[in-house]
């Protein structure tokens, strides 16, 4: 199988996180766990973008030294994934030196190979973006399109790369693999602006201190955004670990907001190719979740303390659900309700109570021990039909970042479970003493739960393993592989775990404002050690 590298964009460290950072690394987690449950080698990059005019600023106005700055904020973002149990392999921090040796090397790289070359550029210019905008990306008042503010128009002499030369290639590259560039909506946006023409790009500033100083002409710092990209190549080992990077480059997966899609699906790609390097294989750009309709952002203000929302909801449920579920990959308004009310519908009533009428009646008749399954009849052969094709189409699904239709899947799969024991009924077969019958029935319901259990662990980490430990299963919720996930795994003989109800229903649907403390529960050893 594929080696698989995801990887997030590398958040900036000019504020603290919110809800809408974590909605994407949670999202990465998600895909993470999922090809490692596939069996694929996997690694997963997450880190901090630390240089730029935003920071400079910001440290200016907290009056310490950017340095000091960067060291005060970073771990604030390494601490939140910690907490949210995210299972990076690594953390890039672009202050790091391994970072600014590989970013001078690539910008040297450039330079001899004749890509870069000095010259002057003006334009249109948004210090919080660290971008420049074309006269027609504006919105009324010479504002920027993210921010909102006004963009200033500014000359500088530095470094430029020709991205207009790459205009043909970047153009046929995103037209002839529909697969580089996910989803159609953002693929067609991409396509539209690469019609529209590519502006020649400069990629060094002169004005910017708090950057990597251009190794040939260190009056000028490379601009930030040539370099955060970078971050990408050098986590792998691009300079030294070139086995690693081998095996990772170019299987990379860039999940990133629309927001930034310009940047990684044509610039990226297009400095690469310049300097004779290959493309990622995908750049995967969702959609953004608003509150109350505005964009969350830290230079406005209205953003959402991920610490204080979803943890509580992580400690519940699993986070990543709460992200997955909800038509992934679109836009969307964050609504703390709109999840009480999906936990409610799909993990209390569908997946935890299926669990909540079984084990009772293992402890009640059959001393607390998984009875034995027995030869099917009647209504198994849909059951097991079903459980022998939830895997493959899950994984074609989440796999492929699909992960609302994949958890569709993996539910349907529970409905068939549900309906199955209501079907089968094994207190009819225990009230007519027919207790092998009803042993069997349990055994299959039993087993269709755990089969669920393992393929929601990328999803459902916190729940899956209760799951497992109610199952009494001795073999370890993390060392399934999705290839062994057979009808037949769960032992009988062995001896459930009873317990108060799996998912209780969240009767006070929390909303955004109410800081009720999250329920303190202590993390389970296998999330604790990551
Ligand atoms: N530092 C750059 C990225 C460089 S990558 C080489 C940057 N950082 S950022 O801190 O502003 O993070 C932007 C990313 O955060 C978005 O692309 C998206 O992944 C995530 N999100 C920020 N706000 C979001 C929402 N409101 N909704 C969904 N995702 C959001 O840009």
């Amino acid at each position: 199988m594929e080696p698989f590298y995801v990887t997030t964009p590398i958040y900036y460290v000019n504020d603290v996180p919110h809800i809408g950072h974590a909605y994407t690394t949670l999202a990465a987690d998600t895909i993470a766990r999922w090809k490692r449950l596939a069996g694929a080698e996997v690694f997963f990059l997450t880190g901090t973008d630390e240089h730029g005019v935003n920071i400079e600023r910001k440290a200016r106005e907290a009056g310490v030294s950017p340095q000091e700055w960067v060291d005060r904020i970073a771990p604030q973002w390494q601490a939140l994934w910690k907490r949210l149990g995210i299972s990076n392999d690594d953390f890039i921090r672009t202050t790091e030196p391994r970072h600014i040796r590989l970013a001078q090397h690539l910008f040297q790289r450039a330079y001899d190979r004749g890509v870069i070359s000095k010259g002057t550029y003006e334009g249109w210019y948004c210090p919080s973006c660290e971008a420049f905008y074309t006269e027609d990306e504006l919105l009324e008042g010479q504002t920027c399109p993210i921010h909102k503010r006004p963009v200033e128009w500014t000359a500088e002499e530095n470094y430029l790369f020709p991205l207009s030369r790459y205009q043909e290639w970047i153009l046929r590259k995103i037209e002839r693999e529909p697969e580089f560039l996910q989803p159609e909506t953002q693929r067609n946006e991409m396509l539209s602006l690469v019609r529209g023409g590519l502006r020649d790009l400069a990629v060094s500033r002169r004005s910017v201190k708090w950057g990597i100083p251009v190794p040939f002409d260190p009056a000028q710092s490379i601009y930030v955004w040539i370099e955060a990209l970078m971050n990408y190549v050098t986590a792998i080992g691009y300079l030294d670990d070139p086995d690693r990077y081998r095996r990772f480059w170019p299987a990379a997966h860039h999940l990133i907001g629309r927001d930034i899609n310009r940047f990684h699906s044509v610039i990226w790609p297009c400095f690469l190719e310049a300097i004779g390097l290959p493309s990622p294989k995908q750049v995967w750009a969702h959609g953004f979740w608003t509150v109350e309709g505005e964009k969350m952002s830290k230079t406005r203000g209205n953003f959402i303390d991920p610490i204080q929302e979803i943890t509580r909801l992580a400690d519940a449920s699993g986070a990543e659900w709460g992200v997955a579920a909800d038509a992934f990959g679109q836009d969307g308004d964050y609504s703390h309700a709109a999840l009480i009310h999906r936990f409610n519908a799909d993990l209390a009533n569908d997946f935890g109570n299926l669990l909540n009428r079984t084990l009772p009646l293992v402890e009640r008749h059959f001393g607390g021990r998984i009875p034995a399954s027995g030869a099917p009849e009647g209504p198994d052969g849909a059951l097991r039909r079903a459980a022998a094709d939830v895997p493959g189409a899950a994984d074609r699904c989440i796999g492929t970042f699909d992960f609302t239709r994949g958890l569709a899947e993996i539910w349907r799969f529970l409905g068939v479970a549900n309906k199955y024991i209501d079907e089968a009924a094994p207190w009819s077969a225990l009230k007519r003493g027919d207790a092998p019958r009803a042993g069997a029935i349990l055994y299959n319901t039993l087993e269709a739960l755990r089969i669920a259990a393992i393929l929601l662990t990328p999803v459902l980490p916190i729940a899956s393993l209760r799951v497992w430990e109610r199952l009494g299963i001795p073999t370890p919720l993390a060392s399934q592989r999705l290839a062994d996930v057979r009808w037949g795994g769960l032992p009988a003989g062995i001896r459930t775990r009873p317990g108060p109800p799996l998912f209780p229903r969240i009767e006070r649907p929390n909303v955004v404002g109410d800081r009720a403390p999250a329920a303190a529960r202590p993390r389970p050893p296998e999330e604790a050690s990551r």
